[in-house]
């Protein structure tokens, strides 16, 4: 009797763990795709108590939804990154208007890679069928500088590649735990074309505003973050680039914005312009075609 006991327990544990594995391996499962946001399977939250002062390199897991948007002009130039954007559905990409005005035909978007130059087994590549600019985006205005590309090839998630949630305006409305900006490193020097982090401050629109920084140009509709010592903040090169904040009662990332201004690189002390993608989400919904929430 109690042998039997035994050997029934131990296939209880057995078939529990195989339930478990197969859970784990099939993340995200297919029917759950369109639902699953902002997480990252393979790291925890980080918590930093110090402040950072530039970025540091960090693997593509820990940003799943990171891309770089390459453009080629023509088929004897080479490939260049032209921004950043972030991953929002399996077959979309948001990013700034500004960095999706040339033809969509000379236009990839590469997710799932470390770096900006050496393709990893977790790069995925696309094509982009559709690019759709806020018809009110001007060259000379800041505002509606958003566009979304769609992907010729969909994405196939796993934990390299992963969409980050877009917040409506009740979800903007709670506490970020902590916010990061993240991008391909495009500033001369060491670790040239490496995905890095950098913990962001958020910096009110009163102080943002004063003539030192933007000088009453930055609209409420702009969010504006940054390190005041400098950092990877800078540089044109990362425009597009998402502003990724925690927000821990969902237990995820939200795109609260995306770098519609950088300073330029020699200009350290001007805390860099995002556009607050909440403002949006109805454009964004409407667009897409799908529900996001
Ligand atoms: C290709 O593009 C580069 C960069 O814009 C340009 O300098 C070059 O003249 C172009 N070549 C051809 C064949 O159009
Ligand atoms: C701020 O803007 C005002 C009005 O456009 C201009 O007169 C002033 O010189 C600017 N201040 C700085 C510090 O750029
Ligand atoms: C939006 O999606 C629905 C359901 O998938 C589809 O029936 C409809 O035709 C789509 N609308 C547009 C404008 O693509």
């Amino acid at each position: 009797m109690h042998r039997r006991l035994k050997i029934i327990l131990i296939h209880v544990v057995v078939v529990g763990l195989m339930l478990i594995i197969l859970a784990a391996k099939n993340y995200p499962t297919p029917h759950e795709k369109y639902r699953i946001c902002g997480d990252r399977p393979l790291r925890p939250v980080r918590h930093r108590s110090t402040r950072m002062v530039g970025g540091v390199n960090v693997g593509v897991d820990v940003w799943p939804w990171q891309v770089s948007i390459l453009y080629q002009p023509n088929s004897s130039a080479p490939l260049r990154q032209i921004c950043g954007g972030a991953i929002v559905h399996e077959k979309w990409v948001m990013t700034a208007a500004a960095c999706a005005l040339e033809d969509k035909g000379k236009l990839l978007v590469r997710a799932g890679s470390n770096s900006l130059d050496v393709d990893d087994v977790s790069t995925q590549i696309s094509e982009v069928s559709r690019s759709v600019v806020h018809k009110k985006f001007g060259p000379y205005s800041m505002r509606y500088n958003i566009a979304l590309l769609e992907m010729k090839t969909p994405f196939v998630f796993d934990s390299y590649v992963l969409p980050i949630c877009v917040p409506n305006e009740n979800i903007a409305q709670y506490n970020f735990e902590s916010c990061y900006i993240t991008g391909y490193n495009a500033q001369p020097g060491d670790d040239v074309g490496m995905l890095q982090e950098a913990k962001v401050w958020l910096i009110t629109r009163s102080l943002c505003n004063k003539p030192l920084f933007w000088n009453y140009t930055v609209s409420p509709d702009f969010i504006c973050a940054g390190e005041f010592d400098g950092g990877i903040n800078g540089c044109e090169t990362n425009l597009g680039g998402p502003l990724s904040c925690y927000i821990k009662i969902f237990h995820s990332y939200f795109l609260i914005g995306f770098r519609v201004k950088a300073t330029s690189c020699e200009l350290p002390h001007q805390p860099n312009i995002y556009i607050k993608v909440h403002t949006y989400f109805f454009w964004i919904e409407k667009e897409m075609n799908v529900s996001l929430i």
